[in-house]
């Protein structure tokens, strides 16, 4: 398991600076994956989905959504919350390898790439260009770019908290991450940053024609979108 995915394998992960913030965040997240789904019949892959607890709003438009997560706590708190409903697999990162090549609609992997090598972004690339559909569309999301990356993401939190009345949980949360192992994994274990120069290119030579979305899915509209489809 890597350092950032141990990181994330809370049940509550030190990022949302409290329960509304966890349960607003992905419920934008949620709300707009569900915009790109393209049919009630699609199959849908949310690769490093993380907590995901409105990921029921995207199973209730599409036919099957394959949750796709690598820490083992978090995956065993949606296999629990997602138990009821039969639209819903949730898998390990190794599994998605062995799912049937060109079987999905969308695939979507939102806030993931920031934690990967450029190799290990990559393998997935390659993974995901397999397992789409021909007609299908490969959605990467939250790409950091270069600069300004952690006053950006700051603010974009003190925004999206004032607009959900959690300004002042956020404003002790952001202490609170800048406190945690946060910054010594920024240092060891790296994060991965893209211009969307570089991350256009990344997709062309995995195999998709890709373009950058008018906004990112989620709160924070400095890191971006990209829409992909196999070229
Ligand atoms: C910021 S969360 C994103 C969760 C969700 N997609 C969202 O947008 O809120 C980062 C996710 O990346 C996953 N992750 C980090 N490193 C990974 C790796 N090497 N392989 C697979 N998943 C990884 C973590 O397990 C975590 O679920």
């Amino acid at each position: 398991m890597s350092d950032w995915v141990k990181f994330y394998d809370f049940k509550h992960s030190v990022i949302y600076v409290n329960a509304r913030h966890r349960d607003v965040h992905y419920r934008a997240i949620a709300e707009d994956i569900r915009a790109y789904v393209p049919s009630p019949n699609a199959h849908v892959l949310d690769y490093g989905c993380g907590e995901a607890t409105s990921a029921g709003l995207v199973a209730d438009a599409c036919t099957q959504l394959v949750l796709v997560e690598a820490a083992p706590n978090v995956r065993a708190s949606l296999a629990m919350r997602f138990a009821g409903n039969s639209k819903v697999a949730v898998i390990a990162a190794e599994q998605a390898a062995a799912l049937p090549k060109a079987s999905f609609d969308l695939i979507v992997m939102h806030s993931v790439a920031q934690y990967l090598t450029q190799a290990e972004l990559d393998r997935l690339l390659a993974m995901f260009r397999a397992l789409l559909k021909p007609a299908g569309r490969f959605i990467l999301g939250d790409i950091v770019p270069p600069t300004l990356a952690a006053p950006a993401a700051a603010l974009s939190l003190l925004r999206f908290a004032a607009a959900n009345g959690f300004f002042w949980a956020a404003a002790f949360g952001l202490v609170r991450i800048f406190t945690s192992d946060y910054l010594r994994l920024k240092k060891t274990a790296g994060l991965s940053h893209y211009s969307e120069a570089a991350a256009l290119e990344r997709l062309r030579q995995a195999g998709f024609k890709a373009e950058r979305a008018a906004r990112n899915i989620g709160h924070n509209q400095w890191r971006m979108t990209f829409l992909c489809r196999i070229a």
